[in-house]
């Protein structure tokens, strides 16, 4: 959660680890649950509680921003994210409002750190459980790191990880961070003779599809290699579909690769309770949370 947040942190909102982040931290812990809670707006339900802290975050971000504004008069200059959304303009020339910067980074934080870190914890957890494809990931990152004579990796070497990628997609597919999302039926749909009619709310469950032997041969085993092929079109969704996919994906796939590489060189772990049980809401995660004793290598 920790290394997410401050890689987001930085590259997003300009802030090296600290109070700051910290409060953040916390605040979106309590907005999570909310994210998939009953809607029952009542003091003690999840909902309200997410709703107040989600209040809390709109206003630390009101209070950067109109630092910034006042910081920033006269020179215009992108330094993170957040600065990035001030000055963007459309076609017209026309600018977000300052609630919508508000708004946008609000939910870019959340969608950022709050799922990479989720996926991270999931590639700790399989990794530990599946010693054969971590010892196949370790090759390949070490024999990278021998041949880049020392230097850190960067984003750009990770495309030429080939097998690292192929764990990076498998344990998002097996994570399913968002298992689940809702829409409205705009026109009415005649689906496998189903009718859904208009204005209706549907839920398209992703974790089915994922996990669906149609789709993934044996999908409950952890098997990077069946990235080989790609998937048949419509069955992996883990970042949406459509107008709405997620526009993190690939900053998501780059972030659990460096984690991958890094991991894989220099430690080796195993599980506290491999045997915990799972819980799925708000997000799938093992009970304990992944307690795990790391050593280095
Ligand atoms: C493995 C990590 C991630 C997963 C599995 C994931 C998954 C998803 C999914 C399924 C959606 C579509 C939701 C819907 O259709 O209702 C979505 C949307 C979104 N994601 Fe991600 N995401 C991840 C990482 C990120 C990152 C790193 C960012 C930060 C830039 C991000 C920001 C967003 C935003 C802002 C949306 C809303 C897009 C819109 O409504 O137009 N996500 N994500």
């Amino acid at each position: 959660m920790q290394l997410s947040l401050e890689n987001i942190g930085k590259l997003f909102l300009g802030k090296e680890p600290g109070l700051f982040l910290n409060s953040l931290d916390k605040l979106y812990q309590g907005v999570l649950p909310g994210v998939r809670a009953y809607p029952i707006n009542i003091p003690g339900f999840t909902y309200h509680y997410a709703l107040q802290c989600r209040r809390k975050l709109d206003d630390i971000f009101w209070m950067e921003l109109n630092k910034r504004k006042s910081k920033n008069k006269n020179k215009v200059e992108t330094i993170d994210l957040m600065d990035g959304l001030m000055q963007i303009e459309d076609d017209d020339g026309d600018k977000l409002s300052d609630k919508e910067v508000v708004d946008n980074i609000v939910s870019l934080v959340l969608g950022g750190y709050i799922s990479t870190s989720l996926v991270s914890m999931w590639a700790i957890y399989l990794l530990a459980k599946y010693p054969n494809v971590l010892k196949l990931l370790r090759e390949e990152n070490m024999a990278f790191t021998e041949g880049n004579s020392g230097d850190f990796i960067t984003a750009k070497d990770v495309s030429n990880l080939k097998y690292t990628n192929k764990v990076v997609e498998e344990v998002i597919r097996m994570s399913n961070v968002a298992a689940f999302v809702f829409r409205k039926v705009v026109n009415e749909v005649d689906y496998k003779g189903y009718k859904i009619p208009k204005g209706w709310k549907v839920i398209s469950m992703l974790r089915y599809i994922h996990t669906d032997p149609e789709n993934f041969k044996d999908p409950m085993y952890f098997d990077p290699d069946r990235w080989n092929e790609l998937a048949k079109p419509g069955t992996y969704q883990v970042f949406g579909a459509g107008q709405r996919l997620c526009p993190g994906n690939m900053l998501a796939r780059i972030q659990l690769a460096l984690l991958l590489h890094h991991l894989s060189i220099g430690y080796k772990w195993e599980l506290v309770n491999p045997n915990a049980n799972i819980i799925y809401l708000s997000h799938p995660a093992p009970m304990d949370g992944v307690e795990v004793k790391f050593s280095q290598l």
